[in-house]
């Protein structure tokens, strides 16, 4: 294991009704001017919206809104919240929604006390000084509730990058799993796509003896195998969305990835699609790790032995372990289509002619990029395009 420094202080409010300590919550960490930041409705369809104004009510907190943040939240509402928080002096941002309404609130955060631009940090400044963020999460899927992660997509290029600091851990999440009922299935799955990947984005590390976050990594992706078919046959089972939405912080606030060197290959090749075709994170995710873990499995054979073996039930095959590797990932690639995910390209609207484009703006697209991907291996411009080829 190396060594590594953890801090986490977000407090969580979580179960039935959990949203009407929204107000309280505020006043602990010392909010007093509100905005309120959420996405396109679904939280005004639900009444969410109004039991959270009527909580910062009860406390005496004033509060503006800012709605309107789409699903791959885009830098145009950023700047416009930025502008809107300096002139109405606000001292706190509650996000109401799902990761991208959650990731825009603290590119929000960070943006109005930063005199320079906003964008600074999705092209790799830390982030170390931010308004405090609180949340109120409507779905179980991207962790931005524990994470210190905001991605945030360009619209100039259509680039989508991801800015990193403790300063962007939210004070407080509110986690009701009952507000996560009213998802389509579609959303749903997405979200256990998107629990899953952060899960083997740890989990194909580098580094040896790690056997404590190993453990703790497989034990929540046995429990996402054992719950996702309960929520998707039933979006009413509560139970099932609880320790789907508990797993969803687990997975992706880094206490199963301390210690250890991660992968993000998934995650750095999806961003492009996401960017692109404007699909689902989770949608992008379900076709592009089956892709990348078979493109990869060599790099290390016995990592994906032991998932396929103490996740998915494989049987070892001691003559062939290339076999039970590969085994493992068509495992995780039926679980992914038995809930609804695409299985290929033109399932997900992408085009085999953009194929070079992607993984050139994957590989050069940042101004600090060195036309490589690193994570559990190191991959080159030419390798992105066999990757997304596999994925035909
Ligand atoms: O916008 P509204 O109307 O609220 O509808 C949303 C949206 O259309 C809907 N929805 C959310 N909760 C609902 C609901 N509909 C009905 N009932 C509810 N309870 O679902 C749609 C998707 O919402 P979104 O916020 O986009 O979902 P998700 O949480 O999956 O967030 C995806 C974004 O997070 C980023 C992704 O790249 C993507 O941009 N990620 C952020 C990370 C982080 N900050 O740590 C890490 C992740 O790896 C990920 O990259
Ligand atoms: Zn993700």
């Amino acid at each position: 294991m190396e060594n590594f420094d953890f801090y986490s202080p977000t407090y969580f409010s979580f179960g039935k009704d959990a949203e009407s300590k929204t107000g309280s919550l505020v006043k602990r960490f010392g909010g007093s001017k509100v905005l309120i930041h959420y996405g396109g409705g679904s939280v005004i369809r639900s009444g969410l919206l109004g039991r959270v104004k009527a909580s910062l009510e009860r406390e005496s907190i004033g509060y503006i809104e800012l709605g309107g943040v789409k699903p791959n939240p885009r830098s145009g509402l950023v700047y416009q919240g930025i502008s809107l928080c300096r002139k109405e002096k606000v001292d706190f941002i509650l996000a109401v929604g799902g990761g991208s309404t959650i990731d825009s609130a603290k590119a929000i955060a960070a943006g109005t006390v930063y005199d320079g631009d906003f964008w600074d940090f999705y092209e790799g400044k830390p982030v170390t000084e931010a308004l405090p963020v609180g949340t109120v999460l409507t779905i179980a899927a991207a962790g931005s509730e524990g994470s210190p992660d905001s991605v945030i997509t360009k619209e100039q290029g259509m680039i989508k990058r991801g800015a990193s600091g403790d300063a962007y851990r939210p004070k407080f999440s509110v986690m009701n799993p009952a507000l996560t009922q009213t998802l389509p299935p579609y959303q749903t799955a997405c979200g256990i796509t998107d629990i899953m990947a952060h899960l083997y984005e740890r989990y194909l590390t580098n580094t040896g003896d790690v056997e404590t976050t190993d453990r703790m990594i497989e034990a929540l992706m046995l429990a996402m195998v054992h719950e996702a078919p309960k929520v998707i046959l039933n979006p009413d089972d509560y139970q099932a969305r609880a320790n789907i939405m508990w797993a969803g912080m687990m997975a992706h606030n880094n206490s199963c990835g301390v210690g250890r060197t991660q992968d993000w290959t998934s995650h750095n090749i999806e961003h492009e699609l996401s960017a692109m075709y404007d699909c689902a994170h989770g949608a992008g995710l379900a076709v592009t790790m089956p892709a990348v873990f078979t493109y990869t499995m060599g790099h290390d054979i016995t990592r994906f032995v032991k998932v396929a073996t103490r996740v998915w039930g494989c049987e070892m095959d001691f003559e062939n372990p290339e076999a039970t590797a590969r085994a493992g990932i068509e495992a995780l690639r039926r679980f992914l289509i038995s809930i609804g995910m695409p299985k290929n390209f033109s399932e997900l609207g992408a085009k085999e002619e953009d194929i070079e484009k992607l993984a050139h703006t994957c590989c050069y697209g940042s101004e600090n990029s060195d036309g490589t991907i690193t994570g559990f291996t190191k991959l080159t411009q030419k390798d992105v395009e066999n990757i997304y080829r596999l994925m035909l």
